[in-house]
């Protein structure tokens, strides 16, 4: 009987799953909803009784299970298939123009596609034009993340962290209703069930990538929320989303209300094209950008822009701008990515808006490295969907640039993401009154001498290959080195530096028990003088604080354990060495190490820093004052004494082409001399534009002349382009 009743129930029980999982799909991804939210909960209420009773037919990624699970201690670590990249901007048509410039360059002459083995995709009459097709979005202002199908069904979901290494946070995605759960068939089966029926195919392994986001709505009515309990208010819709997903409590989650937009996935075999990758996800039943759309010159792309443009300010979601992608997937591959964004996309962004207010008055913050920076304070100004009230003037040369003086009307501006800033002062609106601004020379915290520095700010060290055509390969040039003066307080044991350090340590650390509060308390209490002091702390001396119960005491201290061993990347960086940030420690790191390796060459030889790519002399120079510094080497002498463990950078893998030499000549047909080169590059190749006989290649294109012909006297291997794209993509 029992049996019998068990097989009614299983039918009941799947088609009731489908049912609300359609009326799911309809309300949340097609925005569509034909019945009342009545008739919704009412088919889920009996799914609910029915698993109670049965429990036999629970299922963990079944749609009902959306809110569940415990609240977690922390989150884990999940490393991404490929590296989540960010995006170049456009802030103008002319800048789009020349990213248009730029990608043709690098894309074989038209006509395409000739050559064994061409791209099919380049022989298309528009490619031969040299016509490229292109494929615009919305870009969601929201966070990114990552999600794993396996066999149609969610397993895992990530942030993007530092692009390489996310945090799992599967169970508050799991809490976004359009999220699918489980995804529809491929190709959807004609009349099929949408929300896990079908009769087409599910893909085994498959990665979307797309933006977790809230809606306009939702920041206003939290924010009316922190206005009410004095709470600090969030700046954006991407603050909130940000800000839930890091909640350790699935239940928080799902009452942010957050919601999903699909832009890219991975699944094998390559689709041909963005644009079909957000016409499978839609059928995967994925929400995608509604205004999505082909455009088959810049021209299309602008009227595209135009046209969201008027749209956007009612638009429900918070949006900053239009992402641009070149629509076909090889040619994309052509394209490649340079650092960390892909060369086949571009964000536009729309222009910021502006306003006017009154600065009221100058105040001044210093920061860890004891850099004093000037901080405007104007009457509360609602720009850009949100209510500002300070803008940074980032230094002295900012304010005597802008001429500007306390009481001063002046125009802010801000993009929709982007923090506000000064960029006018209406000298007109002046009556006198105006106060000039001065950098007080004893340090606002704790009274110290301020000191004037002379720094180079920002250095960009470009390597030629990048940007100048046929010149040497290792050549380096600097760009825009502009020297400025900056104010520092020369207190050692300031206050502010101190503290500021200690929150930079901690959150490099990942000691998230330690907020800025329980900082300064251990501070105030005498717990702690430095950040070595932390990895020394007991729960006996925490509980003993009051209001620190034993149970927050245990899990700081059992978190400190756990942070103990940290990558060198990640300790350079936490050291807080002027110009040190996280890439710059992450070069370092590679191109080094160890960490005394890293000590002694900043002590003696500036010259081999100097020649690692992506550093400039600014750097070099701090790392080697910082090094030199006996009481910095006592600090990290006192956090290895304390158990702070530094773990060896792994040895920049040797590529498959290291040791070998390339020369590249003639026309290519599958890619661009240049992008050739590069990805010799990549795999530890050296390309050089001359034969010798220490040449191990020379790859011969169409038309090649003078240099095929001296690869033959010297006896140099000579082989086609065909040889050099087995090379390049054996697995060797
Ligand atoms: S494509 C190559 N498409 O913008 C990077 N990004 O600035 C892949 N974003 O991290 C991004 N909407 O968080 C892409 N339609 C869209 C987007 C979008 C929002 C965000 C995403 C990304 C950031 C890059």
């Amino acid at each position: 009987m029992q049996q019998k009743n068990n097989g009614k129930v299983s039918v009941r029980v799947k088609k009731l799953r489908q049912e609300i999982a359609r009326l799911r799909a309809e309300y949340h991804i097609e925005n569509a909803p034909n019945v009342t939210d009545s008739v919704y909960e009412s088919l889920s209420r009996e799914l609910g009784t029915l698993l109670k009773d049965y429990p036999e037919f629970r299922d963990e990624n079944a749609p009902e299970n959306r809110v569940a699970g415990k609240p977690l201690d922390k989150f884990t670590k999940v490393k991404h298939g490929s590296r989540m990249l960010s995006l170049n901007d456009a802030f103008s048509y002319e800048e789009l123009y020349e990213w248009e410039k730029r990608i043709k360059k690098l894309l074989p002459p038209p006509p395409f596609g000739r050559g064994a083995g061409a791209v099919q995709a380049l022989r298309s009459p528009q490619a031969r034009r040299g016509e490229v097709n292109y494929f615009c979005e919305v870009k969601f202002d929201g966070l990114a993340v990552s999600l794993i199908y396996e066999n149609g069904k969610f397993v895992r979901g990530a942030t993007r962290g530092d692009g390489f290494v996310g945090e799992n946070i599967t169970q508050n995605l799991k809490t976004i209703n359009s999220i699918p759960l489980i995804l529809n068939s491929f190709p959807p089966a004609k009349g099929g069930i949408k929300g896990g029926g079908g009769g087409g195919e599910i893909p085994k392994y498959l990665e979307v990538r797309g933006e977790a986001l809230v809606s306009k709505k939702i920041l206003e009515h939290l924010n009316a929320k922190n206005v009410k309990e004095g709470k600090p208010l969030f700046a954006n819709t991407r603050n909130v989303a940000a800000g839930s997903l890091r909640q350790l409590d699935p239940k928080l989650v799902a009452e942010r209300k957050l919601e999903f937009s699909a832009y890219d996935m991975f699944v094998s075999p390559e689709p041909a094209t963005h644009s079909e990758k957000h016409r499978m996800l839609k059928d995967l039943g994925f929400p995608v950008d509604p205004h999505d759309a082909i455009c088959k010159n810049l021209e299309e792309v602008k009227s595209f822009i135009e046209k969201f443009g008027k749209i956007r300010p009612n638009f429900p979601y918070g949006t900053d701008g239009i992402v641009i992608s070149v629509d076909n997937i090889k040619l994309q591959n052509v394209l490649g990515v340079v650092g960390k964004a892909p060369r086949y996309m571009v964000a536009f962004k729309y222009p910021a808006e502006k306003a006017t207010t009154v600065v009221k008055e100058i105040l001044v913050n210093v920061g860890r490295t004891g850099v004093l920076t000037p901080l405007a304070v104007f009457e509360p100004t609602f720009i850009a969907g949100s209510t500002v009230s300070k803008a940074t003037l980032h230094n002295m040369d900012q304010i005597e640039r802008l001429d500007l003086r306390i009481g001063d009307t002046v125009v802010i501006e801000k993009a929709g993401d982007v923090i506000p800033k000064v960029v006018e002062v209406l000298t007109r609106m002046r009556t006198g009154v105006e106060k000039k601004f001065k950098m007080p020379t004893f340090c606002p915290v704790c009274g110290g001498k301020v000191e004037k520095k002379n720094t180079q700010s920002r250095i960009h060290k470009i390597s030629s290959h990048f940007t100048l055509k046929g010149s040497d390969m290792t050549q380096k040039f600097y760009e825009s080195a502009t020297a400025s003066v900056a104010y520092y307080c020369t207190n050692p044991k300031c206050g502010a530096k101190n503290e500021r350090y200690l929150e930079h340590f901690v959150s490099v650390f990942e000691i998230y028990e330690l907020g800025p509060k329980i900082l300064r308390r251990f501070k105030d209490e005498g717990l702690i003088t430095d950040a070595a002091d932390i990895f020394t702390l007991t729960e006996i001396e925490i509980a003993s604080l009051e209001r620190f119960g034993e149970k927050s005491a245990r899990n700081i201290i059992k978190e400190i354990e756990n942070k103990k061993k940290i990558p060198l990347a990640k300790f350079l960086s936490a050291l807080g060495i002027l110009h040190v940030g996280e890439e710059t420690a992450r070069d370092l790191a590679v191109h080094f190490g160890t960490l005394p390796k890293v000590i002694s060459v900043a002590q003696s030889n500036l010259s081999e820093i100097d020649n690692i790519e992506n550093i400039g002399p600014a750097v070099s120079k701090s790392l080697h004052e910082f090094f030199q510094n006996k009481s910095n080497l006592n600090f990290i002498k006192k956090l290895e004494q304390n158990g702070v463990v530094i773990e060896k950078a792994p040895k920049k893998t040797k590529g498959k082409f290291s040791g070998l030499s390339f020369v590249l000549t003639g026309t290519l047909a599958e890619m661009s001399r240049q992008i050739g080169k590069e990805r010799i590059l990549a795999l530890g190749g050296k390309v050089s534009g001359s034969v010798s006989k220490n040449t191990s290649f020379v790859v011969a294109g169409d038309g090649s002349g003078a240099k095929f012909t001296t690869a033959k006297k010297l006896g140099v291997k000579i082989i086609d382009e065909k040889e050099f794209l087995q090379m390049l993509n054996s697995g060797a």
